[in-house]
C-alpha cells in the first residue's frame, strides 16, 4: 500500500493555497485515469475507497490495483482512504493498512457522533491512520444516510442563505432555520467537534450534496462557512464533498445517445408522445469549477470528485455504441449494401476511450484545484 499519508500534503495545501483532488475508484480503468493524470500533471492524489466500491471490486483487487499504480508512478503521492465510512468497515480498513479514513456518522447527533468518531480516531491514531470525520448533512443521498432532497434546499438557499449567513435570522421561518442548521457546519461546534474526537480533518457541509442531481438552476453555496471555520480552528484542513460540476456536455453526451428500449412497447409509446424531448437526465446543475477553484484557496485541502468520472465514462460509452448505431443506419439507409457495419462488444473499444474521457476530467480537476505541478511538495 502506498506509502504517504495526508499529514504533509494538507500542511502543503493549507499554506500554498491549493486542495487535494479525491477520487473515488472502482476498478482498474478509473484508477488507471487518475493516477495517470497526475502523473502527467505533476500532483499529489487521494484514491477513495466506498463501501460499494468494496463491495463491488472486492478489495483484494482495488488493492493490488493501487499497489502496481504506486509501483509505476512513485513520482506521484498516493494516499488512499475509506470514503464514507460506517465504524466497522473505517475499524477494518484501519487493520488492512489504509492510511486514512473517513469516519461519517453526521447522521447522527452530535454527541453520538462525536462518541463514535472519537472511538475511530484513538484506534486509528494507535495505528497510524489519520481521520476524516464530518459534521453537518450534506443534501441528496450518502452511501447509507438519507440526506434531504437537494432542491428543496437550493430552493431555502436561495431565498435565506445571504441572510442566514450574516446572522441576520429573524426573518427566516423557524423550520428553515432548522434546515440549515442540521445542513450547514456550525463553526461552534466544528471547534467543539474536533476537540472532543481528535478528527485530523473535517468535511464542512457548505450545501453541496453527491451524485448529478444538486441544483436545478443557478449552484449556490454558503463558501463562506469555511472562512468562518477556518478563523474558529486555524490551520486545521477541511474537506469538500460533492464537489463534481456535473459538466454540461457529458450530460448532453448521454442524453444525445441514451440507449431507448425499442422492444417495449411503453417506452415506444413514450418515446412517440414526447416527441424529440426525450432526455435521460433531468436538467440539473454541479458545483462550478470556480467554487472548487475558490474553496481551494481557503482551507479547504481535499476535494471530493466521484459522480463527473461516472459521467465521462458513460457518456462515452453511450457514445461509441450510438455511433455505432449511426453507422448501421447509414448503412441500412443506402440500401444495405456492402459489408454491415458490426456492433462493438469487444469492450476495450469503449472501455479504452471511457478511460481517456475520465482521464481528461482528472486534468482539468487538477487545474481548478491547483494540485497541478505540487507533486514534488508533498512526498
Ligand atoms: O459519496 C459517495 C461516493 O460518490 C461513493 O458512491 O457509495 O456509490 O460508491 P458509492
Ligand atoms: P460527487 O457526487 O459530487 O462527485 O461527490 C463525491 C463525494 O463527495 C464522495 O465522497
Ligand atoms: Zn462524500
Amino acid at each position: 500500500m502506498p506509502l504517504v499519508t495526508t499529514e504533509k500534503m494538507f500542511k502543503q495545501a493549507y499554506d500554498h493555497g491549493f486542495a487535494i483532488g479525491a477520487f473515488n475508484v472502482n476498478n482498474m480503468e478509473q484508477v488507471q485515469a487518475i493516477v495517470e493524470a497526475c502523473s502527467e500533471e505533476k500532483a499529489p492524489l487521494i484514491l477513495q475507497i466506498s463501501k460499494g466500491a468494496r463491495s463491488y471490486a472486492d478489495m483484494d483487487y482495488l488493492k493490488v490495483l493501487i499497489d502496481v499504480a504506486v509501483k509505476k508512478y512513485p513520482e506521484v503521492p498516493i494516499v488512499v482512504h475509506l470514503d464514507h465510512g460506517d465504524e466497522k468497515t473505517a475499524m477494518a480498513c484501519i487493520d488492512e493498512g489504509f492510511n486514512s479514513v473517513m469516519i461519517d456518522a453526521s447522521h447522527e447527533t452530535f454527541e453520538k457522533n462525536a462518541e463514535i468518531t472519537k472511538r475511530v480516531c484513538d484506534y486509528a491514531h494507535q495505528h497510524g491512520t489519520v481521520v476524516e470525520a464530518e459534521l453537518g448533512q450534506l443534501g441528496g443521498v450518502e452511501e447509507h444516510v438519507e440526506g434531504i432532497d437537494p432542491h428543496k434546499l437550493e430552493e431555502a438557499f436561495r431565498e435565506y442563505l445571504a441572510d442566514y449567513m450574516t446572522g441576520n435570522r429573524d426573518n427566516i421561518p423557524a423550520e428553515i432555520v432548522e434546515l440549515f442548521q442540521s445542513h450547514l457546519t456550525d463553526p461552534d461546534q466544528a471547534v467543539d467537534f474536533v476537540e472532543k474526537t481528535g478528527c485530523d480533518s473535517l468535511a464542512v457541509a457548505c450545501g453541496t450534496s453527491h451524485g448529478a442531481y444538486k441544483f436545478k438552476h443557478t449552484p449556490i453555496l454558503a463558501l463562506p462557512l469555511f472562512d468562518q471555520v477556518a478563523k474558529k480552528l486555524p490551520g486545521f484542513p477541511l474537506v469538500m464533498h460533492g464537489s463534481s460540476s456535473v459538466p454540461q456536455e457529458l450530460v448532453a453526451l448521454i442524453n444525445r445517445y441514451a440507449v431507448l428500449d425499442t422492444g417495449n412497447p411503453d417506452m415506444l409509446s413514450k418515446v412517440a408522445e414526447l416527441g424529440t424531448a426525450w432526455e435521460q437526465m433531468p436538467q440539473s446543475m454541479g458545483v462550478p469549477e470556480t467554487a472548487i477553484a475558490e474553496a481551494a484557496t481557503k482551507a479547504v485541502c481535499k476535494v471530493n470528485i466521484d459522480t463527473d468520472l461516472r459521467l465521462a465514462l458513460t457518456s462515452s460509452i453511450l457514445k461509441t455504441w450510438g455511433e455505432c448505431n449511426t453507422k448501421v443506419l447509414e448503412w441500412m439507409q443506402a440500401g444495405s449494401q456492402g459489408k454491415q457495419p458490426g456492433f462493438v462488444f469487444d469492450f476495450r473499444k469503449y472501455l479504452g476511450p471511457g478511460r481517456d474521457s475520465m482521464r481528461e476530467v482528472v486534468r482539468g480537476k487538477l487545474h481548478a484545484l491547483g494540485c497541478a505541478g505540487k507533486a514534488d511538495l508533498c512526498h
